[in-house]
C-alpha cells in the first residue's frame, strides 16, 4: 500500500539519483525568477503590486491547469511498449502493422475505469477501459475496447442514456440504485455484460491481470481487396486474475490508486507485462448465415465456431515520462484506422466513429494530433488542414494548403481506399431491443461454476437489493428468463436481504 517504500514511491528520489542538483528557477519565458518564495508587496506587509508578473503568472498558470476530464473513463493508467507479429495475418488484412512475422511496432495502452471520476478507487466494480494505441508506419491505429467482449447497448444513441443512468443523480449528485436497474432493467440487451459485470471478472486484479477486446466488429481487408469481419482479443501472458469482494472494498479506501501502482511498479521493476493478441475471422457469407446478427456489440461470436487466430504479442517496458503529458493527454479515436483495417456495419461503432475526434477536439484542442503522445510520429503528415489553437509544430511550413495544387502532386493513396461493399434496406429507425437477449446469457450462466454462479448470484442481489421494489422485480423477471434456477436463486437471495 501507499506507505511502503517501491518504485512508486520513490519517484523523486530516483530523479534526484543521489545528489542534488542546483537548477536556476526562470518564469515560463525562460527569464530568470527573481523570488519564487516572496510575493511582492508594499512594505513587508503588503498590499502587493501588479507589477509581480512573475506572481500573477503562476497563479494563471495554476487557474488553468485542469483540462476538462474524460466524459467517461476518467481514471486510468498507461505504459509504452511495443507489439510483434508471431503469425502471418497477411491472408486476411494488408495493414503494415501485420505485415511480417517479427514486425514490431510502439504502442501506448491506457487502461481505466469507466463511470468514476478521476480520482474515483481503482478497485470498484466497473468494466475497465483497454486502449492500444499503435504507431503503426501507416499511421495511427486506436484499438479502444475493454476488458469485456461486449457491452450494455447495442444501438448507440442509448449509450448517453446509459451513462447518464450509471453517473451521478442530477439532484442528490450521488449514484443512484433506481437509475442504475431501472435503465438496465428496461433494457435487456444489457444481461450478458451486467452478467460479467457482477462475476468474478467485474474487479480485476489491476490492470496487467485482464484480457482486452476491441469489443466491435470490424473489417480486414487484404491486398486483393478480399475482405473479412473480425473481432480483436487480448489475453494477459500474467494469467487473468480478480479481487474478491472485500479486498476490492478495503483497497477502495486504503489505496484507491492500486491499478495504477500496480503497474507503474512492475514496470519500474523490469517486469514487463504483456498480452498475446489474437482475431476472430468471420467470412461475410458466414455472417449472413451466423444465427445472430455479428455487428451486435452485446453478443460474442462463440470461440468453438470462430476460434481465435493468434497474430502477436505485446508488451509494455516503459513507464511515461509524465503522466499529464504521456497518459492523461492521450487521445484514442476508433476512427484512427489505418489501410487493412476498417469499420463493419456495427452500430455502435459508426456511432463510437464521430464520438471520439469531436471529444477530443473539446478535451483537448484542435491540434491535439500534434501533442507527441498522439502525433504518428513514424509517418509525414502532409494534408491541407493548419492553424488553430496551439499549433506548435512547423505548420507544415511552406507547403500548399489547398487541394489540388500545381505546385507539388498531391497523391490520393489507392492502397487506403477500401473495396467497395454495397449496402440495401430501407432507411428506417429499427427497434433492435428485442433482438435475443437471453441465449447467450444463457450460455454463459451454464458455463460457470457453481462457485461462480453463487458469488454472481451474491454480488447481484447486494447490489440490486439498493434499487426500489419494482426495479428489482422487473431485473429479476429477466434473470428467470436468462436461467430458471438462476432466477430463483436471485430471488431468494432478495428475499434473505430484505427480511434482515
Ligand atoms: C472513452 C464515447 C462506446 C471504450 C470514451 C470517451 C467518449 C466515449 C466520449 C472519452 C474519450 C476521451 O475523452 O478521450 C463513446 C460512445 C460510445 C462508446 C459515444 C457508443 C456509442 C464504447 C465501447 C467501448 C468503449 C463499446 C469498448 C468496447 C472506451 C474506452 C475509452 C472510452 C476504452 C477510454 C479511452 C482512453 O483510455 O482514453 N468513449 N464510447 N466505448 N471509450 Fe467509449
Amino acid at each position: 500500500n501507499e506507505t511502503v517504500r517501491d518504485a512508486a514511491a520513490d519517484q523523486l528520489l530516483n530523479y534526484m539519483g543521489g545528489r542534488k542538483v542546483t537548477i536556476p528557477l526562470t518564469r515560463g519565458s525562460g527569464a530568470p525568477n527573481p523570488d519564487r518564495g516572496n510575493v511582492l508587496t508594499v512594505g513587508p506587509r503588503g498590499p502587493i503590486l501588479l507589477q509581480d508578473v512573475s506572481f500573477i503568472e503562476e497563479m494563471q498558470h495554476f487557474d488553468r491547469e485542469r483540462i476538462p476530464e474524460r466524459v467517461v473513463h476518467a481514471k486510468g493508467g498507461g505504459a509504452f511498449g511495443y507489439f510483434v507479429v508471431t503469425n502471418d495475418i497477411t491472408r486476411y488484412s494488408k495493414a503494415t502493422v501485420f505485415s511480417k512475422i517479427g514486425k514490431k511496432t510502439p504502442i501506448v495502452v491506457r487502461f481505466s475505469t469507466v463511470i468514476g471520476e478521476s480520482g474515483s478507487a481503482d478497485t470498484l466494480r466497473d468494466p475497465r477501459g483497454f486502449a492500444i494505441k499503435f504507431y503503426t508506419d501507416e499511421g495511427i491505429w486506436d484499438l479502444v475496447g475493454n476488458n469485456t467482449p461486449v457491452f450494455f447497448v447495442r444501438d448507440p444513441l442509448m449509450f448517453f442514456s446509459f451513462i447518464h443512468s450509471q453517473k451521478r443523480n442530477p439532484v442528490t449528485h450521488l449514484r443512484d440504485y433506481d437509475m442504475y436497474w431501472d435503465f438496465l432493467s428496461l433494457r435487456p440487451e444489457s444481461l450478458m455484460q451486467v452478467m460479467i459485470l457482477f462475476s468474478d471478472r467485474g474487479i480485476p486484479d489491476g490492470f496487467r491481470h485482464m484480457s482486452g477486446y476491441g469489443s466491435n466488429t470490424f473489417k480486414l481487408v487484404n491486398e486483393h481487396n478480399e475482405a473479412v469481419y473480425c473481432k480483436f482479443h487480448s489475453r494477459p501472458v500474467q494469467g487473468e486474475r480478480n479481487i474478491p469482494v472485500d479486498i476490492a472494498q478495503k483497497l477502495a479506501g486504503s489505496d484507491p490508486d492500486y491499478a495504477i501502482r500496480d503497474l507503474y511498479n512492475y514496470i519500474a521493476e523490469g517486469k514487463f507485462p504483456s498480452w498475446n493478441f489474437y482475431i476472430q475471422v468471420m467470412t461475410f457469407k458466414e455472417a449472413e448465415e451466423f444465427r445472430w446478427n455479428p455487428f451486435d456489440v452485446t453478443k460474442i461470436w462463440p470461440e468453438d465456431e470462430f476460434p481465435l487466430i493468434e497474430v502477436g504479442t505485446f508488451t509494455l517496458d516503459k513507464n511515461p515520462r509524465n503522466y499529464f503529458t504521456d497518459i492523461e493527454q492521450a487521445a484514442f479515436n476508433p476512427g484512427n484506422m489505418v489501410p487493412g483495417i476498417e469499420p463493419s456495419p456495427d452500430k455502435m461503432l459508426q456511432g463510437r466513429l464521430f464520438s471520439y475526434y469531436d471529444t477530443h477536439l473539446h478535451r483537448l484542442g484542435t491540434n491535439h494530433l500534434q501533442l507527441p503522445v498522439n502525433s504518428p510520429f513514424r509517418t509525414h503528415v502532409f494534408n491541407t488542414q493548419r492553424d488553430g489553437e496551439m499549433c506548435y509544430r512547423d505548420n507544415q511550413n511552406g507547403a500548399p494548403n489547398y487541394y489540388p495544387s500545381s505546385f507539388v502532386h498531391m497523391l490520393n493513396s489507392k492502397r487506403a481506399r477500401p473495396p467497395p461493399f454495397s449496402t440495401t434496406g430501407d432507411v428506417d429507425r429499427y427497434d433492435s431491443s428485442n433482438d435475443d437477449n437471453y441465449s447467450q446469457p444463457g450460455m454463459m450462466w451454464r458455463n460457470m461454476t457453481e462457485g461462480e454462479r453463487m458469488r454472481l448470484v451474491n454480488n447481484l442481489a447486494d447490489h440490486l437489493r439498493r434499487a426500489s421494489a419494482f426495479i428489482q422485480e422487473r431485473q429479476v423477471g429477466h434473470i428467470f428468463k436468462v436461467d430458471q434456477r438462476f432466477g430463483s436463486l436471485l430471488e431468494t437471495k432478495l428475499q434473505a436481504f430484505s427480511a434482515i
